[in-house]
């Protein structure tokens, strides 16, 4: 038993996940009819964040009766001894789930992830579309693999694409939304920056935005206006600020709290209800390919090493 599956004590408060919620744009209010989506991310089953938090979230997103709920990446966190514990979980999930891999899916195990959410009845997306029909709404769910480690592939994911019928995307990296606005994909969902855990004196977007270079950092950027005006892109992002953590589970500040995010799509937006607006980008910073290359290289390692462990093992 590890200690992340010990009950929480007696007495001890149940681990709090805020739930903030959205509209969803005007092409969406075009197509749909009150379609309800939960986005999760960054579960991290692993030794740094207790069961019980996960359990909360599966919890607080089965509680919103939602259509659909997405989770984009970071299932895990640096190994797979947890998949029995996250196939348990995410197989509580009441709606339709579908996902996106992360670097730390990757880190630990791609396919055996990939499998394990399989086991869990969650559609995973690795550079790949479906189509799902609710309440005689079609809508199609693109999903990019993890572009940390350079695995997204957009022509590929985007490849038969309609442009007529409703469409989200998924992607661990946010940034990775500015190529799937271009083909008609008004909304993505994202991760990852875990909303940089601490926020106290807007410290996540110094550290994220200028030291990282990500653009989106925590919450809605875009547009979610017609045609993106006045003068936006035309299509919006959502990073949520994710469950666990991969290091330290701390986290400070209203916007670092853990999160489910509750989008409603063709529902009149009422911008009172929503927990905030489109925020401007920051100035964001590409990785080099170089760099792209070496995080490629790094998940073949881990890979490397782990064959090696198992083959020790299995001589013993
Ligand atoms: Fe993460």
């Amino acid at each position: 038993m590890h200690l992340s599956d010990l009950p929480p004590r007696p007495g001890k408060k149940a681990p709090s996940i805020e739930l903030r919620r959205f509209a969803g744009g005007a092409t969406h209010a075009e197509q749909l009819d009150h379609l309800r989506i939960a986005h999760l991310t960054d579960l991290h089953f692993g030794r740094v964040t207790p069961l019980a938090v996960q359990r909360a979230a599966i919890d607080l997103a089965n509680a919103q009766e939602a259509d659909l709920v997405v989770i984009t990446g970071d299932f895990v966190c640096h190994s797979q001894m947890f998949l029995d514990q996250l196939v348990a979980e995410l197989s509580r999930l009441r709606a339709p789930a579908l996902g996106v891999l992360g670097n730390h899916d990757y880190w630990s195990g791609a396919d055996e992830v990939a499998a394990a959410l399989r086991r869990a009845n969650v559609e995973v997306l690795r550079n790949a579309w479906t189509e799902r029909l609710i309440r005689g709404q079609r809508v199609q769910i693109v999903g990019l693999d993890d572009a940390y480690t350079g695995h997204a592939d957009r022509r590929q994911a985007l490849k038969g694409l309609r442009t007529d019928v409703a469409s989200i995307g998924l992607s661990h990296i946010a940034e990775e939304a500015d190529a799937l606005w271009d083909r008609g994909v008004p909304l993505v969902f994202a991760g990852h920056t875990h909303a940089g855990q601490v926020t106290l004196a807007r410290l996540h977007e110094l550290a994220l935005g200028r030291l990282v270079g990500h653009k989106y950092v925590h919450g809605l950027y875009g547009s979610r206006a017609p045609n993106g005006e006045p003068a936006g892109p035309e299509g919006a992002v959502y990073v949520g600020a994710g469950i666990g953590a991969a290091v330290m589970p701390i986290r400070l500040g209203e916007r670092g709290r853990r999160e489910l995010a509750v989008f409603e799509l063709g529902a009149e937006a009422r911008v009172e209800d929503e927990h905030h607006g489109e925020q401007p980008a920051h100035a964001g910073r590409k990785p080099s390919p170089e760099l792209t290359e070496k995080r490629r290289a790094a998940v073949h390692k881990k890979m490397w090493k782990r064959e090696v462990r198992e083959a020790k093992r299995s001589l013993r």
